[in-house]
This record gives structure tokens, C-alpha cells and sequence, in this order.
């Protein structure tokens, strides 16, 4: 039978096939560079904002000190949850994941948008905002009701960052912890054309809409592979009873050819940038906290891993040092993974946006390997 898809490039996993041209993020896997809109991201992570960095990967420009004022006020009157939504937010069983909270609710925001089937790049621009600046009041929100707790009113005098944790626990944060979450954010708010942001541009490659990107993205964000690998490296990190048994644990996982979760990279072979920089966080921060054990005990591992599979570009990735970082600030496990997606909102909405300007249907094929002219056989003769 006449196959087209015979002679077509096979590419399993799409590890060698550049998908469209982007202006977003510069990965460069064999150095471990990665830049925002040509911006060095250890230079974002220093000097600037959650806010800032998204209005960059958005406009693909800085912000003037009145443009980013008025971004910053478009979010800041975008953070609270309407009743309907905090209704639904209570009808949720407290014991679900939280990932399958934030995809349910951010796809949930769009059925109280009057504009949800205008497609115009205005309309997809302004669904971007309300998910991105009302995806924290979800999180906080779920997480206080399954605790049985009163939902925190936003505080729309705050930054993202600081909202959230005030959202999360009802107290101002210190000047210290909000920093460190607005650097979090900074550091995962776009990363190329990763798994989750794929899934978002084939999304609205259908002229679809931007809710239905991010929920694609969120969705396939919380895989293990993938952002998923947070709360895994939190599991396995206390898993292990201590120093002692680091050597063996991690000899035992690659010799029965078993992952160590928060390393490898499908593009980094050399050191991810984001976890050179996580690293010196983590260990402040779990300084700080009393955590100094956990952050030994990923050391400890790094040291192994690097002995053994370093050579071979296996190196910890974004979601190694962001676990202990997370847990020393008293994130609950199960929402490292959401507040990955709170920040990526950033980045596949950047990427949404660049695809619906210049789109064309994704629609890639596949070889198919089965029968032909098998014929129908009656379901009482099989
Ligand atoms: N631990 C041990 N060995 C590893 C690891 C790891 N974490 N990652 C890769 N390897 C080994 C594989 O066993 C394989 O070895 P082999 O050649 O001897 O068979 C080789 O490295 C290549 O691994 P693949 O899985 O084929 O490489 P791929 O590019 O598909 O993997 C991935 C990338 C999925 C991230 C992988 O490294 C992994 O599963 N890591 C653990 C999960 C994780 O941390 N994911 C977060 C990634 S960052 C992010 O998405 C935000």
C-alpha cells in the first residue's frame, strides 16, 4: 500500500526537528546558557522582577518605569477569584492533586469570560493576564479550604510573589521569602519549546483559545518527565534515611536503570543554568531554615551523580535545587509543581501569542506500522 510517510524524516521524541522560529528564549544546551529575549538569565534573576520578565517575554522588550507600572496594575486588578470560582474552588474534594485543580480551574475561568470565543490577538492577550495573575489565588485558595481554612482576600498593594504567600498564609512574608519566590518565578517562566509550551501552541494552532492552551500545558506539565519531577525529587530527598546511604541508593537506581529524579536534560548537557543558580538559593534558604541536612543530602547526591553519569551531560536540572528551595520556605510538596505553572503561565502565553500572530495548523504524522485489508470479523465469530 502506498505510504507517503515512508519516505518522511522519523523523528521519535522530535529531538532533531525545529518546530517554528520563536523570539522568546535562547537554549544553549553544550554551554548551559539560557537567555530570555537575549537576556541572560542569571542577569534576570539578579536585577529584575516576576513582572518585568513577563512583560519581556510578552512585548519581547523592557518595560519604561510607566509601562511596567501599568502592567503591574492590569495584573494587580486581575488577582482576586470571583464567587463563582470560589464556589467551585470548595466543591473540589480536598484530598485532590492540586495539578488537577489548577488545570480544572484554569480551564474553569473561561466559562465566566463573555469574551472566551472572541479570537482577536487583544482577547487572547487580556485571557492571558486574568490566568496568570488569578492562577496564585487558586493555588492558595485550594490549599487554605483543604486545610479548613478561610480563603486570604488578595492584597492588590503587593507583587505576585508576596500575594501569594500572603494568600497562602494569611501573614506578610518576610522580605527574604518573597524575594526568593519572585526569583522562582523568574527562573521558570519560559524555556523554549518544551513539552508543556508544545502542547500549548498545538493548542491554538487550531484557533482554539488561550484557556484551552494552558490547560494543555498544565496538563502536560505535571508528568514526571517533565515539571512533574519537583515533588519526585522532594519524595526521593526523604526517602533516603541519610548521608550514609546516599552512595547506595544512587549506585542501585543506575545500575537497575531507574531515574534520579531533577537530573537530565532532553537539550542541557552541561550544567543547567537555572540550577547553578537554584543551588545557591537552596542552600541559603535551607541555612536559613534549619534544612542545612537536606541541602548536604542533594549535595551529596550531585557529587555521586556527577562521579558516575557527569560525563554522559547527566547533571541536576531546574527541578533539583528548586525542591529544597520550595520546602524550606514551607511549600507544601504537592504545590511545587503549581507554582512551576503559575510562573510558566508566563511562557506559553508568550508562545501562544507568537503562534496565533503568525499560525499554521500543527499537524505532524506518523508512520503507521499495522495490517492492511484486515476485514471485519462479526463479534459472535471472534
Ligand atoms: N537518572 C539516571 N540516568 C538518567 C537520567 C536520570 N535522571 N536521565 C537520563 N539518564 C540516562 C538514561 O538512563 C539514558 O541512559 P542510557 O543511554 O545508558 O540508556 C540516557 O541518560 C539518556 O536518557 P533519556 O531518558 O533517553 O534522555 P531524554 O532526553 O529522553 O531524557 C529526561 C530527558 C526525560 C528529562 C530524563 O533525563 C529524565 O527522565 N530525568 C528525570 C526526570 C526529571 O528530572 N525531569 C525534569 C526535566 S526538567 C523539566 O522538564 C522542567
Amino acid at each position: 500500500m502506498p505510504d507517503a510517510t515512508t519516505t518522511m524524516h522519523l523523528d521519535k521524541g522530535l529531538d532533531n526537528t525545529v518546530i517554528g522560529e520563536s523570539t522568546k528564549s535562547f537554549i544553549d544546551g553544550q554551554q548551559g546558557v539560557l537567555e530570555y529575549v537575549g537576556i541572560d538569565i542569571d542577569d534576570l534573576a539578579r536585577h529584575s522582577t516576576f513582572e518585568e520578565v513577563v512583560f519581556l517575554l510578552w512585548n519581547d522588550r523592557l518595560p519604561t518605569s510607566e509601562e511596567l507600572a501599568a502592567f503591574e496594575s492590569e495584573l494587580r486588578a486581575e488577582y482576586g477569584l470571583s464567587d463563582y470560582m470560589l464556589q467551585a474552588l470548595a466543591a473540589i474534594p480536598a484530598d485532590a492533586s492540586p495539578m488537577h485543580v489548577v488545570r480544572t480551574m484554569v480551564s474553569t475561568l473561561a466559562l465566566e469570560d463573555p469574551d472566551c470565543n472572541d479570537q482577536s490577538y487583544e482577547s487572547e492577550r487580556r485571557k492571558a493576564v486574568r490566568a496568570l495573575a488569578k492562577t496564585p489565588a487558586i493555588i492558595a485558595g485550594f490549599d487554605r479550604i483543604r486545610r479548613g481554612l478561610e480563603v486570604v482576600e488578595e492584597r492588590s498593594d503587593l507583587n505576585m510573589a508576596s500575594n501569594f504567600l500572603w494568600m497562602l498564609n494569611g501573614e506578610m512574608p518576610g522580605e527574604a521569602s518573597a524575594r526568593a519566590i519572585d526569583v522562582c518565578l523568574i527562573l521558570h517562566a519560559d524555556h523554549g519549546i518544551n513539552a508543556s509550551t508544545f502542547a500549548a501552541m498545538v493548542t491554538i494552532a487550531t484557533q482554539s483559545d488561550m484557556y484551552s492552551s494552558l490547560t494543555s500545558a498544565i496538563g502536560t506539565l505535571r508528568g514526571p518527565l517533565h515539571g512533574g519531577a519537583n515533588e519526585r525529587v522532594m519524595h526521593m530527598l526523604q526517602s533516603i534515611g541519610g548521608i550514609d546511604e546516599v552512595e547506595p541508593f544512587v549506585m542501585d537506581c543506575l545500575t537497575n536503570k531507574k531515574k534520579i529524579m531533577g537530573f537530565g536534560h532532553r537539550v542541557y548537557k552541561a550544567l543547567d543554568p537555572r540550577a547553578k543558580y537554584l543551588k545557591t538559593f537552596a542552600e541559603r534558604i535551607a541555612e536559613e531554615t534549619g534544612n542545612r541536612d537536606l541541602f548536604v543530602l542533594s549535595t551529596t547526591i550531585q557529587d555521586v551523580m556527577d562521579r558516575e553519569v557527569g560525563a554522559k551531560g547527566i547533571h541536576p536540572n531546574v527541578d533539583f535545587y528548586s525542591a529544597t528551595t520550595y520546602f524550606s520556605l514551607g511549600l507544601a510538596i504537592d504545590l511545587f509543581t503549581p507554582v512551576f505553572a503559575m510562573s510558566r503561565n508566563a511562557g506559553w502565553a508568550a508562545h501562544t501569542l507568537e503562534q496565533h500572530q503568525d499560525n499554521r495548523l500543527i499537524r505532524p504524522r506518523c508512520q503507521y506500522t499495522g495490517e492492511h485489508g484486515a476485514s471485519y470479523v462479526p463479534i459472535d465469530q471472534r
